[in-house]
């Protein structure tokens, strides 16, 4: 696999493009165009990853794809978030973007929930030509379970580890990872993970992968593998996607 250098990788939460309190495929049109216009101000190389939101979770748990490989399930999650996928990567090209479509179900296979590989050659070739690959929270073939669900989190700090990503960002309904009194913690490291995680749960909506708590933790495992640095932030305010992209760092940082 060929090396490029400098990619950033952000992953925009289904909390941000969908209502999560739905129980069916709500998106949400005018928060999409926001994002996608401030996405496409960004010149960096880039790859995308957004979440499933109310287009993946409800039905993944209506079929309990956590647990069971129904394959009936499986194909109508995965076409509903395929769905999701195409309104953003519209929008993203209807701002002057170049982006494509990348399904995790064609591309990648998992073991026991967990991805063991991902085809990135044409994603490097997209990067390397300006094009923003688009994947996505997605239901995906499982050497064990048959059908399982991977997380848009998951998929991103997969990618972030293989390709050696220079800046990993989570943009998410919250202002960062926030303790107790609802203030946001500035610094996740492996000395105060276990005091912080007593106030880090799942998400207040329908998520299958983990809410803020599964983010935490793949994002930790990335620093202690790689030693790198991300960050957990709100990206319903305004402007904060494009501030991160734009290399100012906003909300938790998780670090080794
Ligand atoms: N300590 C915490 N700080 C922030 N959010 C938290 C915390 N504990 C639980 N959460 C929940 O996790 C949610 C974010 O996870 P999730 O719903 O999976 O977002 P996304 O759709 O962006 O992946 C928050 O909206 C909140 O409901
Ligand atoms: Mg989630």
């Amino acid at each position: 696999m060929k090396t490029v250098n400098d990619i950033t990788i952000l992953k925009i939460g289904g909390s941000l493009i969908t209502d999560k309190s739905s129980d069916f495929g709500s998106p949400q049109l005018n928060e999409i165009e926001r994002i996608c216009e401030e996405i496409s101000i960004c010149n960096k190389r880039l790859i995308i990853i957004h979440g499933a939101g109310s287009f993946g979770h409800p039905l993944a748990k209506k079929y309990n794809l956590k647990n069971t490989s129904n394959i009936n399930g499986g194909f109508l999650t995965h076409e509903s978030v395929k769905e999701l996928n195409s309104l953003f990567v519209k929008q993203l090209n209807n701002k002057g973007s170049k982006a494509y479509s990348v399904n995790p179900l064609s591309n990648c296979i998992s073991k026991n929930g967990r991805i063991v590989e991902m085809f990135l050659d044409n994603i490097l070739i997209m990067v390397e030509e300006g094009i923003i690959p688009v994947l996505h929270g997605d239901v995906v073939m499982d050497e064990n379970l048959k059908v399982s669900v991977i997380s848009g989190d998951q998929i991103t700090t997969f990618i972030a580890h293989k390709l050696k990503a220079s800046r990993i960002g989570i943009g998410s309904f919250e202002n960062g990872v926030l303790d107790s009194s609802g203030n946001t913690i500035t610094t996740i490291n492996t000395s105060n993970y276990q005091k912080v995680s007593e106030y880090i749960g799942p998400s207040e909506s329908i998520d299958v992968t983990g809410g803020m708590l599964g983010k935490v933790k793949e994002l930790l495992e990335l620093s202690r593998q790689t030693n790198t640095t991300s960050y957990i932030f709100n990206g319903r305010v305004p402007n904060n996607i494009r501030e991160f992209l734009n290399g100012n760092n906003i909300g938790t940082k998780i670090e080794k």
